[in-house]
C-alpha cells in the first residue's frame, strides 16, 4: 500500500527535492511549511516535474493542534522533519529565535507525532555538530563537540532531545541524518536553492556572482593548512541527498531505536577549486578577492559516507560538475529565484 508521508519545510530547498524524490518513488506527500523561507512556486514546480499531487498547508511546526491534525487526518506514518532555520549568522545574533523554531519546532513535532501515534522520523542534522573534527574522513562515531553558534547547538540538542526519546519508548524509529554541504538543483532547472537573503553559503553566492547579481564572492582565509590555502568542504548534490532520504524512510521499517548517518559524497573541494569549477561549467567569469577567515569556519572537513552505503545502500552518483552545473541551470533560468512566478497554490 502507498505510504503516507509528512514533510515540515518541503517548501524550502532540501524539502521541494525531498517532495519530488518521494512523489516519484511512490510515496504520498503532505507538506507544512510556514514560508518563512520556503515558497509555494516551488512546490507547484515540483508537481509539474512529477507530474502528481501533493497536499500542502501553510502553517508552523510549534502549532501541535494543526500537526495532530494533519497526522491523522492524511493517515501519515512517517514524518520527515526539514523545517528550521539555518543562518549561522542570523542565530548568532538572535538565538532565541533560533532556539524557539529549531527546538521548539522539534519538540511540538514529536509530540504530536506521539499523541497521533506516529513513531517513524527521519531528521535534518548537520555535520556542524562534528564541529572540528580530529579525524577526517569523519565517521558517525566521530566525538559530537560543542558547536560555537546557536544554529549548531540546535542540531546537537535536538539530536540529543531524540536519541533520549528513542532510548525511552522503543516504538520510535529515527534516522538522523547529518548533511555535509548540500549543492546543486534538480537537473530540470525547474527548482533549486531560492535565498531571501544576500546568500551565506558557498554556491548560491557563487551562482549570484555569475549571474551579475553580486560583485564578486569574498573568499574567506586563504592562509589555512590545505593545499590552496582555502577551505575545503564536501559538497553534495542535493538530488544524491535527498535519495539518501528515500533510502532511510525504506530503512526505518527494519529498523529500531535511533541511528545516525552521513551524507556527504567523501571527498572535499577547496574553495578554489569551486570556483574554478564553476567557471569551466557556466563559462561565466567569476570575481573573488581574499578576505580574512570567517569566525566559526574549519579548515577542513569531508565525510565517510560508508556507513550509508553498507546500511541503506545509498551513495553519492553525481560529481562536482554534475552540481555545479545543475546550480548554474537552475541560477540562469531563475536569476530572482521564484519570485517572478510566486502564486498562491
Ligand atoms: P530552507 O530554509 O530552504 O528550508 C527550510 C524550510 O522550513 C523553509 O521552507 C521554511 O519556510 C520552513 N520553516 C522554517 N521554520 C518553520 C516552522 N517553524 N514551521 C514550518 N516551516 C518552517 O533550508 P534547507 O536548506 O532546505 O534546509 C532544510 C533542513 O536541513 C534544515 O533543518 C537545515 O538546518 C538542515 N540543513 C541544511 C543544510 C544546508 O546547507 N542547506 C546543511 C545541513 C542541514
Ligand atoms: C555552513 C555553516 C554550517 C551549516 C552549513 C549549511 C558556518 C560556520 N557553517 O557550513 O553550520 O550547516 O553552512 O547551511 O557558517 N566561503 C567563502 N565565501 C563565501 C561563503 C563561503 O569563502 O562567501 C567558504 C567557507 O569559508 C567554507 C566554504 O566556502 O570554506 C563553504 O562555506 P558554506 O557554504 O558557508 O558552508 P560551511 O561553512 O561548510
Amino acid at each position: 500500500m502507498t505510504m503516507s508521508v509528512l514533510l515540515t519545510g518541503g517548501a524550502g530547498y532540501i524539502g521541494s527535492h525531498a517532495a519530488l524524490a518521494l512523489l516519484q518513488s511512490g510515496f504520498r506527500v503532505c507538506v507544512i511549511d510556514n514560508l518563512t523561507n520556503g515558497s509555494t512556486e516551488a512546490l507547484r514546480r515540483v508537481q509539474e516535474i512529477a507530474g502528481k499531487e501533493l497536499h500542502w498547508v501553510e502553517g508552523d511546526v510549534r502549532d501541535g493542534h494543526l500537526l495532530r491534525r494533519l497526522l491523522i487526518q492524511h493517515g501519515i506514518e512517517a514524518v520527515l522533519h526539514f523545517a528550521g532555520l539555518k543562518s549561522v549568522g542570523q542565530s548568532v545574533l538572535d538565538p532565541l529565535t533560533y532556539y524557539d523554531n529549531n527546538i521548539g519546532g522539534t519538540l511540538q513535532l514529536c509530540q504530536a507525532m506521539s499523541e497521533a501515534g506516529v513513531h517513524k522520523l527521519v531528521f535534518s542534522s548537520s555535520a556542524t555538530v562534528y564541529g572540528d573534527p580530529a579525524t577526517i574522513p569523519v565517521v558517525e562515531s566521530c566525538p559530537t563537540s560543542s558547536p560555537e553558534n546557536p544554529y549548531g547547538q540546535t542540531k546537537l540538542m535536538a539530536e540529543r532531545m531524540l536519541s533520549d526519546l528513542a532510548r525511552a519508548d522503543a516504538r520510535w524509529r529515527i534516522a538522523v541524518l547529518r548533511y555535509f554541504n548540500p549543492a546543486g538543483a534538480h537537473a530540470s532547472g525547474l527548482i533549486g536553492e531560492d535565498p531571501r537573503e544576500i546568500p551565506n553559503n558557498l554556491l548560491p553566492y557563487v551562482s549570484q556572482v555569475a549571474t551579475g547579481r553580486l560583485k564578486a564572492v569574498q573568499i574567506f582565509g586563504n592562509d589555512y593548512p590545505t593545499p590552496d590555502g582555502t577551505g575545503i568542504r564536501d559538497y553534495i548534490h542535493v538530488v544524491d541527498l535527498v535519495e539518501g532520504h528515500v533510502s532511510a524512510l525504506k530503512r526505518l521499517k527494519n529498523q529500531s531505536g535511533l541511528d545516525v548517518w552521513n551524507l556527504g559524497a567523501g571527498r572535499g573541494y577547496s574553495v578554489l577549486e569551486v570556483i574554478k569549477a564553476f567557471e569551466r561549467v557556466s563559462g561565466k567569469s567569476v570575481d573573488f578577492n581574499y578576505a580574512p577567515r570567517r569566525s566559526g569556519d574549519i579548515a577542513q572537513c569531508w565525510a565517510d559516507p560508508s556507513k550509508a552505503w553498507r546500511e541503506l545502500g545509498w551513495k553519492a552518483q553525481r560529481g562536482l560538475e554534475e552540481m555545479l552545473g545543475d546550480a548554474w541551470r537552475w541560477q540562469s533560468a531563475n536569476p530572482n529565484g521564484y519570485r517572478d512566478d510566486e502564486l498562491t497554490i
